[in-house]
Order: structure tokens, then sequence, then C-alpha cells
């Protein structure tokens, strides 16, 4: 625990009322809350968008925020103070969503366009480079000669941010499964920054502010280097991060073992949480925050695994209020 804030001091955010989906702190920690959604709620929402396939909010924009308003109507406007407050607070500020009776792979479509309501109710999802869309769903296998770790299954991916290597603002991550077959292990790790203990030692060090190179593989399909520190600030003067071990060249020497150190120190953290994401379900963090990476798989032949992500900014900067508040 570190001097920004601590975990005692965790209060939900506002006292907001819910109506067709309920808020409670996960298994895991009150700083990550679990939203599940009422099965009518779900239901309800498949009709109301079931006239646009995905592509239709490929094509247009607008209706992504179109469906976004259609799942907050049913939940009777309550719905978008609580994620919108949430992704802001810096005590919590991430969700695990689970959408009850959207769980099997068949119903990708709407698993799709049930993220995409969530997400344009805080902000945009940007331009995923990989996929050419707002969104990039991708298979994991037992077997992959990919060139980064995302889809190699027998190996931790180390806790990073994403968003590191392009010029656009990444201030939330969404990631969602799709589908799961004969996995073992896999969990979502994520590390909220007032947890890690050591975080203020590195983000008082000369070096958490010098601009570093960042260069992506081939697969991200980005080709330019792009330039930034390891840390930055949000409003109040309290440590953001931009950083992902895999991408960061450091220039020399002191550069590098500055960041192994806070490679080691990250994975080493005891904070770190393990989080099981069932198929149909999606995890909603604030990029800034909050580091994410995956643990590692027990290999089996049949293992097949089917991930969609979705990176955006948050377009608001203050909690919103309901009514009669
Ligand atoms: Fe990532």
């Amino acid at each position: 625990m570190n001097a920004f804030t601590s975990i005692q001091d965790l209060v939900m955010p506002l006292p907001l009322e819910t109506r067709g989906f309920s808020v409670a702190p996960s298994a895991q920690s009150p700083r990550l809350l679990e939203l599940t959604f009422a099965r009518d709620t779900v239901e309800a929402f498949v009709k109301a968008v079931a006239q646009w396939p995905v592509q239709a909010l490929e094509y247009k924009s607008f209706l992504r925020f179109r469906i976004a308003q259609i799942l907050d109507e049913l939940c009777e406007g309550t719905l978008r103070p609580v994620v919108l407050n949430t992704i802001l607070d810096r005590g919590t500020g991430g969700m695990l969503i689970k959408p009850e009776g959207l769980d099997d792979a068949a119903q990708a479509e709407d698993m799709v366009k049930f993220s995409t309501a969530v997400a344009h109710l805080i902000g945009r999802s940007n331009y995923d480079a990989m996929s050419g869309q707002f969104y990039a769903r991708f298979v994991v296998l037992n077997t992959d000669n990919s060139d980064s770790y995302l889809r190699q299954p027998h190996r931790v991916m180390e806790l990073h941010n994403d968003g590191t290597f392009v010029n656009q603002i990444t201030d939330y991550v969404l990631m969602m499964k799709i589908e799961e077959k004969n996995m073992e292990g896999g969990n979502s790790l994520l590390l909220h920054l007032d947890d890690w203990a050591e975080c203020e030692e590195f983000f008082r060090h000369p070096l958490a502010r010098r601009e570093m190179r960042w260069t992506a593989p081939p697969s991200k399909k980005v080709s330019e280097d792009v330039f930034h520190a390891v840390f930055d600030t949000d409003a109040e003067g309290r440590p953001t991060m931009r950083y992902i071990d895999q991408f960061v060249q450091p220039k020399d020497f002191e550069e590098g073992i500055w960041l192994n150190a806070l490679s080691e120190s990250l994975e080493g953290s005891p904070a770190k949480l393990s989080v099981p994401v069932p198929q149909g379900c999606f995890l909603l963090i604030n990029n800034l925050f909050w580091l994410h990476g995956r643990d590692r798989f027990t290999p089996h032949e049949g293992l097949r695994r089917e991930l969609m992500r979705q990176r955006g900014y948050i377009a608001y900067q203050k909690p919103l209020y309901q009514r009669g508040q």
C-alpha cells in the first residue's frame, strides 16, 4: 500500500440506485466492482438491438451510442452514472461485468454489442489497427508462433498498460471472454497502482519522467515509434502509467536496469489480483491506474480461447449524478 489511496478508505463513489443490474465488490478486491445484469435486462437488450448486426455498428459509429442509450434506458437511466463514476473513481476504476444468460459462444455477436454499449456510455472505442475495427476479436490456441505474448498460452503475459505504442489516448481497456475450451489457468491479472507498495519509489525516480522509445512488433500494424515517459500524473498529481515490458526500448544501461527493476517489482507484487473471467463476461478498467496481464495456461491439445477487446478514451472528467441527487 502506498500513500495515494488506501484500500481501507474505499467507499462506493456515490450511493447510486440501480435497476436491471446490481453492483457488489468482487471476491478479489473492493477496488474491482462486479456488475451483474439480470437476464431480463440482457434479453430485452438483445431483442431491442437485433435490427443492427455488428457490421452496422462498424459502419455507423453513432449506432454504438444509440445501443448504449438503449441499454441505459432498460436500466432506467441508472447504469450510465454507475459505470462512468466507477471508471473515473481512483479508489475503484475497475469492473467485472456479467450479463446473465449471455454465456454461449454462439452469442458472440450479442456479446460484442453488449460490451460496445457499456463502453459507449463512458467514451468511445479507438480504431484498433490489428483488426481495422473499433474492436478486435482474436483466438488463442495451444500452438502459436506470433511475435508477442498476446496469443502465447504457456507464458505469463506480464502486467502492462495498453496503448503504449500508439499516439492515441487510451483511458480504458475492455477485455471480454467470448469462448473458452479446455482451459486451466489463464486468469486475468490486475494490479491497481495504489496497491503496489513500491509505486511511489519508482514514481519519484528521475527516470520516471524521462521520455523513452516504444515500438510495436509487426502484428500490431503500427509502424511509427512513439516517445513518452513511463509515469505521468492525473489532475490531482497521483501517478498514472503507460508501460509495457515487451515494447519499451531502453536507450542505455541506466534505462535498461531501471526498467528491469520496475518489471520485477510489478511481477512480484503481492497485491496482484487473479481474476477468472467467465464466457460472456468482461473487464472494464481505467488503463491509467490499473495494470493488466494474463496468467499462464496448462497446455492442452484442444485448448481454445476467443477474446474481444476494445480500448478507448473516456469523454467525461466528472462524475454523473442521478436525478434527485
Ligand atoms: Fe493488454
